[in-house]
């Protein structure tokens, strides 16, 4: 049991970990999706009927398993996160989806910890992003992305269509191997950023231009209107190989929140 009291998750889950950050107001946790067949059958009960009938349109099996795993483990953190001293159960959380698909949590639970939240997943890993009502008032919402550098991906032609004219050269002057790991740096840094503001795909990529040398922290040098780079706060997080995660921090300016 936490210091909340909050006991979402039992001995035999494999329990998410928290990373390393040091932004105050900011949680990261990772997880793993691939939990016991027993704990996913327990967690299935925690989803509402939406939930389950999105898992249950899951081509296979093991896509199924994966689907319940996220939505419980999101629930499941969420419940500790928010919880200051009260119990809040997993399954009692709500969710509003905003036009293109982002989460948010219902207006019932505004009043809890958490002012914003974001995840991505890739094969059996899960990213869960939260940001505190605690941290800075400028920062108004949060995204993360999660890839693995092992998903084969042909660079070069995805290069011109999602990177900047700046972007693009900084990758052609380094080997394949860099190649390919540059590539998915500014890729998880302008998907953390299109998911802070709740647009995904929708943003034009090539609009971004990112500094990831930067120091102490990549920087965003050119974002689509109306954002502002300087009101951006980014970084490239510290997860195991074979996977590269970004967080992104701001102001949603083009989406309202349901419900407020
Ligand atoms: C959001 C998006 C960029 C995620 O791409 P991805 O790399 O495949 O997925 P990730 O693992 O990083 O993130 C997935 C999670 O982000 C969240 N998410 C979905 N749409 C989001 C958005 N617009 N902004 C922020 N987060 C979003 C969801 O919780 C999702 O998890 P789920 O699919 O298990 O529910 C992409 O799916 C997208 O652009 N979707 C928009 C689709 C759209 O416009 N729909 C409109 C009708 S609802």
């Amino acid at each position: 049991m936490d210091h909340t009291g909050n006991t979402p998750f039992s001995e035999t889950v494999l329990a998410p970990q928290r990373l390393p950050v040091e932004i105050p107001g900011v949680s990261l946790w990772q997880a793993t999706l691939a939990q016991p067949d027993a704990v996913i059958a327990q967690w299935h009960a925690w989803l509402t009927p939406e939930e389950k009938q999105r898992a249950e349109r899951m081509a296979r099996p093991s896509l199924r398993h994966r689907a319940v795993a996220v939505r419980a483990l999101l629930r499941g953190i969420l419940a500790r996160e928010l919880a200051q001293g009260l119990t809040i159960s997993p399954e009692s959380l709500r969710f509003q989806t905003g036009a293109h698909g982002r989460p948010y949590l219902a207006a019932a639970f505004a009043d809890g910890a958490v002012r914003d939240f974001n995840l991505s997943h890739s094969g059996d890993s899960l990213l869960v992003g939260i940001l505190h009502h605690t941290a800075a008032p400028s920062w108004q919402c949060l995204g993360v992305d999660l890839e693995s550098l092992q998903r084969s991906r042909d660079t070069t032609r995805l290069a011109h269509r999602v990177l900047s004219a700046r972007e693009q050269d900084t990758l052609e002057r380094l080997n394949h191997e860099e190649r390919q790991r540059r590539f998915l740096h500014y890729w998880v840094l302008k998907e953390a950023f299109s998911k802070a503001v709740g647009a995904g795909f929708s943003l034009g990529f090539e609009a971004m231009d990112f500094d990831i040398d930067a120091t102490p922290a990549p920087r965003a040098r050119a974002l689509p209107e109306p954002y502002c780079p300087d009101d951006w706060t980014l970084r490239l997080l510290p997860v195991a190989a074979p996977f590269v995660a970004a967080l992104a921090l701001g102001n949603r300016e083009s989406e309202p929140i349901p419900g407020s």
